[in-house]
């Protein structure tokens, strides 16, 4: 399968910065606080890996997926020299064909879920809940749905906007309005826990939203009598 992340692929995290500063890559790592050395975490659609650095440097046993060779090469070169409690294992897959149930403490989706249609993207995000364990989490980073007065909403709209415009051009990204990650994460059964905005120009125009997959009801158990 093609790569689509060949042209834009090498110029991510320099784009990313140039659009939010440290926004962006504050709002990747902002539930990496709150597991346990060891615990396991999985980043889907990694990309060049910024946020998995920073879980392995927690002592996390990190697992990343990525479907694009590119991307993979550029978060090597990230780790290239680096020393962690647990080597990051990298897998070069199609998320949808990865399929650990129940394995993960915490299931990481950072500006991947945009990547696709809001059917797919259902689809993709009821997969990811599956990889994690009862009472585990499952964390998503992205553009914060618009809120607020007119003026906020158009500038979170305008923001995205841009954004979606230029993945659409160079890696035939989806081009759809900003996901409301939370209503969906609740109607796939998870209890939303954790939300954190991230301002640009003073403006929540980034959120990491953290939720937790329910223990599933286990089946009375009816003595005889
Ligand atoms: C917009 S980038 C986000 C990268 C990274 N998570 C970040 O926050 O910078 C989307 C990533 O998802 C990957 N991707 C797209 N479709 C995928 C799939 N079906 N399975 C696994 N990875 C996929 C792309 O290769 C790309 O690295």
């Amino acid at each position: 399968m093609a790569d689509k992340y060949k042209i834009i692929g090498p110029l991510y995290d320099f784009l990313s910065t140039i659009y939010s500063g440290r926004q962006i890559h504050k709002c990747k790592i902002a539930m990496n606080d709150g597991l346990k050395t060891d615990d396991k975490i999985l980043f889907a659609g990694v990309g060049h890996g910024k946020d998995a650095i920073d879980a392995a440097e927690k002592g996390l046993k990190v697992t990343v997926v990525d479907l694009s060779a590119t991307m993979l090469k550029n978060l090597e070169k990230n780790i290239k020299g680096k020393q962690f409690k647990h080597p990051i294992r990298l897998v070069h897959s199609d998320i949808l064909k990865f399929d650990e149930t129940e394995e993960y403490d915490q299931v990481v989706a950072n500006f991947f879920l945009n990547v696709f249609p809001e059917d797919f993207m259902v689809t993709v995000m009821k997969h990811l809940t599956t990889l994690v364990k009862p009472e585990g989490s499952f964390v998503v980073g992205d553009f914060h749905y618009p809120k607020g007065n007119i003026f906020t909403r158009a500038f979170q709209n305008a923001y995205w906007y841009v954004a979606v415009f230029i993945f659409t051009v160079f890696a035939k990204n989806a081009f759809h309005k900003i996901y409301n990650y939370p209503k969906h994460m609740e109607s796939l059964g998870l209890k939303v826990e954790k939300t954190e905005s991230f301002n640009v120009l003073f403006v929540p125009s980034l959120w990491s939203i953290k939720a937790v997959r329910k223990q599933q009801n286990k089946p009375q158990q009816v003595d005889a009598a």
